[in-house]
This record gives C-alpha cells, structure tokens and sequence, in this order.
C-alpha cells in the first residue's frame, strides 16, 4: 500500500505565554553564523529541552496503534510540549504547520500528521523537536504499529543501533565524519540504503545551525570534534534505493522506489571523553 495525503487539520493555538522562536510564523530563520561548540550553561538548559522533547515524543508514541491518526499524534505531543512551558519547534518553521513530524513507511521524513489512520503493519517515526528556554532539544524514534513483518523490524532495530554507533564514535580530537563513516560500514552490512538529501545538523540555540553531519562516509565533514560541540546523528535507512523525492505539499519526502525507511534521531553534546545525549527522557 502506498501512502498518500489526508486532510491536514486546522493549525493549533500555542499560549503567548509560551516564548516562541524568532523564526516561528517567519520564512526564516536567518542563516546562524555563531559557533555550534556551546557552554556547560547552555548544554544544561539543552538538557532540559531535551527531556521536554523525549517525553513529548512518548507521549505520542503512547497512542500509535491502528485506527488513530498522525493527527492525534501530533495533538498530544503539541498538549505535552505547550503543559511543560516548550513551543514546539516545527510549529511554523518556514511554514510547516504541525507539532512535529510523522512519517510513515516510505516516508522518509518531514511527514505532516493527517487524518490518515495508521494500520496494522505499518511504521511510524515521530520526531519531535522542543524550544524551552532558548535551546532546542530534537529527537526521532521509529514506532510499530500492530504486528510488522520482520524486514521493517530489523530495519528499526539496526537504524536505532546505527545511531548508536555513530554517537559511541564520538570523541573529543577525532573528526565529525567519524559518525558517518560508521554508520556507512554498518548499514551497509545489511544492504540497507543510506539516505543521503538529510543530514544531521548542529542543534543548540539554531534549529539547524549550518553544520551538516552526514550519515554516510564524506571526508570533507572534518571538522575537529571538541568539548561544547552540539548536533544531532539522526539516521535514515531504507530497505531499498536511498533516493527521494518531496511531495507537492512541500514536505513529504519519500522514497523514489517506495521502500520502507526507518530512523532515530538523538541531539548530542561532545564531552571530555565522547559525547552526552541530551535528549533523554
Ligand atoms: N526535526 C527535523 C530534524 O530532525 C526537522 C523538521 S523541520 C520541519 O531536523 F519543518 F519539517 F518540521
Ligand atoms: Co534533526
Ligand atoms: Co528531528
């Protein structure tokens, strides 16, 4: 069965009480030109948007089952972000209009939560992004919906452990394309496809800072890996041709060849002996 579009519900309300980013109901942001290595003071209040972010995505994770929409999903992270004082960063980011993103089966990413039932067998990823206290937290988890065939399941469960790699591959002095050259050599054991038109990014008081992080081996990603340094690893796996293509809604990015993907996605720190995830529950 292939995806297709579904009515997108009315846009939800977010307290004025909620400080929001400059870049939300804008067509920015600006491009970032700070630094992307933060202080101890910055990387703790990121901790804390992080977990906002963490337990939002539980939070809509909760209901994935089949009958319910992406849409209810979306509304249930967008009830936790706002009761925990968070604006939910996609909210308005360059125009996107939801609480955070769903995408299912070979949607690859930047799915918009719809009216469209999730069904037994299908994969969902929830990625949640949070702005609390001037730093964002953003993260990913790819859901099961009923009973999945087996090849879906694997590709989760070596997506997340992919991730996981490249974030254990990180070490002060080391090079940033350390993570996608680990990432590379263990999806490709399996064949998987490596999507490669979205990155990881730096992530900090930035929603995507300018600095890319490539999930595949690219030599040129070589900047010096240093305490303070923050970003995302947020991988993209597929079980067939990593190519893509964006629906008409300006979104939707799925597969060229319609093969399931799945992904996780941490916002990590670079530490004095590897690296912190910050966006833990
Ligand atoms: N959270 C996504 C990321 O990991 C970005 C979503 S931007 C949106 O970078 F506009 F599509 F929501
Ligand atoms: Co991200
Ligand atoms: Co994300």
């Amino acid at each position: 069965m292939t995806i297709k579009p579904y009515p997108i519900s009315a846009r939800l309300p977010v307290p004025a009480s909620i400080p929001r980013p400059a870049y939300a109901g804008d067509m920015g942001p600006e491009r970032y030109s700070g630094p992307d290595v933060m202080t101890p003071e910055v990387t703790a209040k990121m901790r804390l948007a992080g977990k906002v972010a963490a337990d939002a995505m539980a939070a809509g994770a909760a209901l994935v089952a089949p009958g319910v929409s992406t849409d209810e999903i979306d509304k249930a992270v967008h009830a936790y972000l706002i009761d925990h004082g968070a604006y939910p960063a996609t909210l308005e980011y360059r125009g996107f209009p939801k609480s955070c993103c769903t995408s299912v089966n070979e949607v690859i990413c930047h799915g918009i939560p719809d009216a469209r039932p999730l069904e037994d067998g299908d994969i969902v990823k929830i990625d949640v992004t949070s702005y609390l206290d001037g730093v964002h937290g953003d993260t990913c988890a790819t859901y099961f919906v009923g009973e999945v065939d087996e090849a879906s399941r694997l590709l989760a469960e070596r997506t997340q452990e992919a991730m996981m790699r490249g974030i254990r591959a990180v070490k002060p002095g080391r090079r940033l394309n350390v993570v996608g050259r680990v990432i590379e050599a263990y999806a490709g054991r399996f064949g998987y496809g490596i999507v490669r038109d979205y990155t990881g990014h730096g992530c900090h008081v930035a929603f995507h800072s300018g600095l890319v992080v490539p999930h595949y081996d690219e030599p040129a990603a070589n900047t010096l890996l240093e305490p303070g340094l923050t970003f995302t690893i947020e991988p993209m796996l597929t079980l067939g041709d990593y190519r893509s293509h964006v629906w008409d809604d300006g979104w939707t990015v799925l597969t060229n060849d319609g093969s399931r993907c799945a992904q996780f996605e941490h916002t990590i720190v670079v530490t004095e002996d590897g690296a912190e995830i910050l966006t833990l529950p």
